[in-house]
């Protein structure tokens, strides 16, 4: 029987800053439809990770490819133009653009609102379908509200929200989310949680840097741990609590503690 299709390859990736080798020998895949949890410590490379993947900090070593072509020389607006959308873990926002300008200044490149702006021939019905879809967004991630407050007046959760509904805005096939629901209200984290799950159901695959394991175990199909830079663990999030490495990671040998831990948090 043949395998699955790869979406996303990445083989041997390493990274480093100065003297700090933030990855080694990073090795992983995703297949199509998946929702992989990226998860570590604090400082384990997660950012990193993703960074490298979308075109934010070049590769010093290995390769990405997504659908079969390399990525890694892409620039970021390219790799959205692939198909791959991110969102950040500290969102910032600009100050002279209302919440809805934001969204839709976030539609792509080839087909939506910048077309306009620039007067690349995009029509006026690229303006409208990107407002249309905007507002959808903007009203399933609880912002319609504040449509037309500075982005800069959101409160931090509503910026990670904000950051989710523009990396969906170009119709992304894959997205993925730096810790979309840290100092997010648990009512709102309910929403994120049914949204993503609804997105991946219409065939939306995603990757998501997490460190509340109620998510983890919800959401997530598997999951990757990164210590320090290498990845230690791909396993079912159920699998986490009793993996070696995955404890040895946490706690550094204190095993049992953690292990305690991550089924409390369970
Ligand atoms: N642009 C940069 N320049 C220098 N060092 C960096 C840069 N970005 C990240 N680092 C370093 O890389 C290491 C990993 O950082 P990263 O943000 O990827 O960790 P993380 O796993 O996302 O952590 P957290 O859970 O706290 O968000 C840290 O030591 C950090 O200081
Ligand atoms: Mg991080």
């Amino acid at each position: 029987m043949s395998s699955p299709i790869t979406l996303l390859e990445v083989q041997s990736v390493a990274k480093a800053f100065g003297g700090n080798q933030v990855l080694q020998e990073v090795s992983f895949s995703i297949q199509p439809g998946e929702i992989v949890g990226l998860l570590g410590p604090n400082g384990s490379g997660k950012s990193t990770l993703l960074n490298t993947i979308t075109g934010f900090e070049a590769i010093d070593n290995g390769s990405v490819a997504y659908r079969g072509k390399r990525i890694d020389k892409m620039s970021a607006y390219q790799i959205v133009d692939a198909g791959i959308a991110r969102t950040f873990q500290l969102p910032s926002m600009p100050t002279k653009m209302s919440v809805m300008e934001v969204a839709m200044a976030a539609a792509t490149s080839h087909h939506g609102f910048w077309g306009t702006l620039i007067g690349t021939g995009a029509t006026r019905a690229a303006e409208q379908e990107a407002c249309d879809k905007a507002s959808v967004l903007l009203h399933e991630l609880l912002l319609t509200p504040v449509r037309n407050l500075p982005a800069s007046a959101l409160s931090g959760g509503q910026k990670k929200l904000l950051g989710i509904v523009c990396a969906l805005m170009g119709n992304p096939q894959m997205v993925m989310l730096d810790e979309p629901t840290a100092g997010v209200h648990p009512n709102l984290r309910r929403d994120i949680v049914t949204a993503l799950q609804r997105l991946n159901q219409q065939g939306m695959t995603l990757m998501i840097v997490e460190h509340d394991m109620h998510f983890i175990r919800e959401v997530c199909t598997r999951c990757i741990v990164l210590d320090r830079g290498h990845i230690v663990a791909s396993c079912r999030p159920d699998e986490l609590s009793s993996n070696e490495r995955v404890l040895q990671a946490y706690l550094g040998g204190h095993g049992a503690e953690t292990a305690a831990t991550l089924e409390e948090q369970a």
